[in-house]
């Protein structure tokens, strides 16, 4: 999705995206309790549409207080609903329509009021006969006061909820709006919505325990100084939370970046190619797939100077002269041919300028990988930094595809449907 567009454009985009991945946009209900955190929900209903979704609001009655049915009804574009016992709204018993009419139920926040309703089956107004009609599955979003979080029955409730199937996001923890800290937070509006995407998202790697590296290495020339590359991060960082969408235990093996941990996800921090190749040979016996996405420095310092170089210690006017010696090349030897090779899925990028076809071809024979996913870092808008990429997949024995130019959410949705496609055959074939 580009950034310049305007809302209706963004929303069609958001929707034709989806269309095109054969993940169509979904029918979302939100619901809201009467917490201070709703005043967060316009963004949550904000980013749902932008991803794509319809979605429809209804609030408690105390809800309405902390957040305005104006704002909602704007930001979704429908009519907010409020009472059950409205004649206006119940014409064609509306409460049962909009329970029927959801493919997911958000109840954001969840207050510690309406986590016991939900509980204990009461019907007691819109937001919980809608609870109790629907057969849609139900995502929770808890905030309240941490005495309220703690509390037994606050507790049990929760537990009742989980037996039966009802996801949760949150609560974080830090500051709250009654002055005291600890957990009870709601959790951010984003993090919200890609839980969302998660429980909408068929589990096709459920079971399934992934590896995906991500980011540039940094190789020290001394305690101040690195040598490292324009890698942000944000390609491995989309692949982990797609991954983590799809079901898949996802381990994230990250050089620096700025990026938060997405959803899910475990994150090994690591700084040099030495730590990258050591992280990645403890975790990647007990995964099935492993997808290199790291800007691993090809050479490092022969040594890294253990006090800082300063230039006072050298010749005036001499310039410094380094040596470099080659660091490992962590997707050869993980994916390389043998026994343990045939029953993991390894996929591996190529940064290439210039003949990106050409050179990602020798690449992928070299390496042995079973999908080589190739940028082309000449382009302004694709790449390095950038928030969207253009990639090409190459396959052993299979034709190039382009994929065209896609923010790197849904390059990560290409790129994990191949790998799907991959074990696909694979298990067909055993
Ligand atoms: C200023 C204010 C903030 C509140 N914040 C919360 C909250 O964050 N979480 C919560 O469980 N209850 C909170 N409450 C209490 C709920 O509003 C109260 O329990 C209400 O009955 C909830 O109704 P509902 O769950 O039907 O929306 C707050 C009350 C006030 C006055």
């Amino acid at each position: 999705m580009r950034d310049d567009q305007t809302g209706p454009a963004r929303d069609r985009e958001g929707r034709a995206a989806r269309e095109e991945r054969g993940r169509p946009p979904r029918r979302i209900v939100v619901v809201s309790g009467g917490g201070i955190a709703a005043y967060k929900i316009p963004d949550l209903v904000r980013k749902l549409v932008r991803a794509g979704h319809s979605v429809r609001c209804a609030l408690t009655p105390a809800a309405a207080s902390f957040v305005s049915p104006l704002a909602l009804q704007t930001v979704s574009g429908e009519p907010v609903r409020q009472s059950l016992l409205d004649p206006g709204e119940e014409g064609q018993i509306g409460h049962i329509d909009l329970a029927d009419w959801a493919e997911l139920v958000i109840v954001a926040p969840a207050t510690a009021n309406l986590l016991a309703r939900m509980a204990h089956g009461l019907a007691d107004d819109l937001v919980t006969t809608v609870l109790l009609a629907t057969r849609a599955p139900v995502l929770v979003a808890p905030a309240m006061n941490l005495n309220m979080w703690d509390h037994p029955a606050t507790r049990q409730n929760l537990d009742i909820l989980r037996s039966r199937g009802v996801h949760m996001v949150g609560p974080d923890s830090g500051e709250l709006a009654c002055g005291w800290e600890g957990a009870g937070r709601m959790s951010e509006p984003a993090a919200i919505a890609e839980v969302a995407e998660s429980v909408l998202c068929p589990d096709t790697l459920a079971g399934e325990r992934v590896l995906i590296t991500a980011g540039g290495t940094r190789e020290a020339l001394d305690p101040v100084r690195a040598l490292t590359n324009r890698s942000s991060g944000k390609m491995g960082y989309a692949l982990a939370a797609e991954a983590a969408r799809r079901g898949a235990e996802v381990v994230l093996v990250s050089a620096p970046t700025n990026l938060p941990i997405p959803v899910g996800v475990r994150r090994v921090d690591v700084e040099s190619a030495l730590e990258m190749r050591s992280a990645v040979l403890d975790e990647i016996d007990a995964c099935g797939i492993a997808i290199c996405c790291a800007a691993v420095a090809d050479f490092r310092p022969a040594e890294a100077a253990s006090r800082k170089i300063k230039k006072e210690d050298l010749e005036p006017d001499a310039g410094l002269r380094l040596e470099l010696v080659r660091n490992p090349d962590i997707l050869a030897e993980i994916a390389a041919p043998g026994g343990e090779r045939a029953r993991r899925v390894v996929v591996g990028f190529a940064a290439e300028s210039h003949d990106v076809i050409g050179a990602s071809e020798r690449k992928l024979a070299r390496k042995g990988c079973d999908l080589l996913v190739a940028n082309d870092i000449s382009r302004r808008d694709a790449g390095f930094e950038t928030d969207t990429n253009a990639v090409i997949l190459l396959e052993p024995g299979a034709g190039p595809e382009e994929l065209p130019l896609l923010p790197k959410g849904e390059v990560a949705a290409r790129i994990l449907d191949r790998v799907d496609k991959i074990r696909g055959e694979r298990s067909s074939r055993s």
